[in-house]
């Protein structure tokens, strides 16, 4: 049939030459940022936005991050006030998201901002995405390139064992450095959406303020919100101190555990290490035929909270 012709791409690795063309042309790429790998399409393109949001079999009432190079590019697109500004010159290039007013003829898709009046704006740090948006001379959507409701991918094998199929290509980058979603950040009003790569202390101190946070589940304002999310495809029980026969155990610190997300107690490395540890925990389990990821306890400070937060959507009842 058509419809499953134009559904079924075949995605295979491209070079960023090629990546750039087939962008510019509309077609459906990933690449590695800092964080994770983003699926990207022209952001002035409707058809390939809609691609997208089919690819990753996501809800389309969901808006996308806007990634662009620089803080030029950006302000075409977006109203800075006072607080962005300083939030941009201390984070930018880096894993922080800006939910801000739209700028009159910003030229996006609606598909993107989900006819909202707002655009999350992020200038990535990894120089492949760099230099991709720099090719391209275009703001890219990108989500993470993961189905919907899954792991986010913090490598290309992880994007071509699951999205891989259903898009035109991708960029093959390596490890992301930082391997949370970006800390998602609204200013007006000021609230943190999401937490992620950029710690909620380290934005008090540019703000000079206490930041309010805007994570209440049920009113979903970010994917990251919906309770279960991140999930890994079996059963995922957390703040196990000690092995089980059932269970592949995820270990941090002193809990040693079948795998670790860092022997020497490092939230940073754990971070990185997060989506990657519960893709192999699950290939563990499976192999060794037990039935369940048991996640060691993770100190609820700095990016231990960004951490902590995916995992408790991990463990979440699936919808
Ligand atoms: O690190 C990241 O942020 C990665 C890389 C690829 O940049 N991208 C990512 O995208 O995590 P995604 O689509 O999985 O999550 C983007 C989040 C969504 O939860 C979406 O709802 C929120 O950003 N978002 C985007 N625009 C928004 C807006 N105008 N208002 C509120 N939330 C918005
Ligand atoms: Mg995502």
């Amino acid at each position: 049939m058509a419809s499953t012709e134009t559904r079924r791409h075949g995605g295979a690795p491209v070079s960023l030459d090629v990546a750039a063309e087939m962008l510019r042309a509309g077609r459906i790429v990933a690449f590695p940022t800092e964080t994770v790998y983003g699926l990207g399409a022209l952001a002035t393109d409707g058809q390939a936005v809609a691609r997208v949001f089919e690819a990753k079999g996501r809800p389309s009432f969901n808006p996308l991050i806007v990634h662009v190079c620089d803080q030029e590019a950006a302000r075409a697109l977006a109203v800075f006030d006072a607080d962005a500004e300083a939030l941009a010159a201390r984070f930018w290039p880096g894993p922080l998201t800006l939910v801000l007013p739209l700028r009159e003829g910003h030229g996006l898709s609606p598909l993107v901002t989900a006819g909202l009046d707002t655009v999350g704006l992020r200038v990535p740090a990894a120089p492949i995405a760099r230099d991709l948006l720099k090719r391209v001379g275009a703001p890219i959507a990108a989500p993470s390139a993961n189905l919907s409701g899954r792991l986010s991918p913090t490598r290309a094998a992880h994007v071509a064992e699951g999205v891989g199929p259903r898009i035109d290509g991708w960029v093959d980058g390596g490890v992301c450095a930082v391997g949370l979603e970006s800390t998602i950040l609204r200013t007006q009003p000021l609230a943190l959406l999401r937490e992620g790569g950029v710690t909620a202390e380290e934005i008090e101190a540019v703000l000079g303020r206490p930041l309010p946070r805007d994570l209440t589940p049920g009113r979903v304002q970010a994917p990251g919100q919906l309770s279960s999310h991140y999930a890994p495809g079996l059963p995922v029980r957390l703040d196990v101190t000690e092995p089980s026969a059932d269970a592949v155990l995820v270990g941090f610190g002193p809990v040693a555990g079948d795998l670790t997300l860092s022997a020497s107690g490092d939230l940073r490395e754990a971070a990185a290490a997060l989506f990657d540890t519960l893709h192999q925990a699950e290939l563990r389990a499976r192999a060794l035929g037990r039935g369940r990821i048991d996640v060691a306890p993770i100190p609820e400070r700095g990016l231990g909270r960004a951490i902590a937060d995916r995992l408790r959507r991990a463990a979440a009842p699936r919808p």
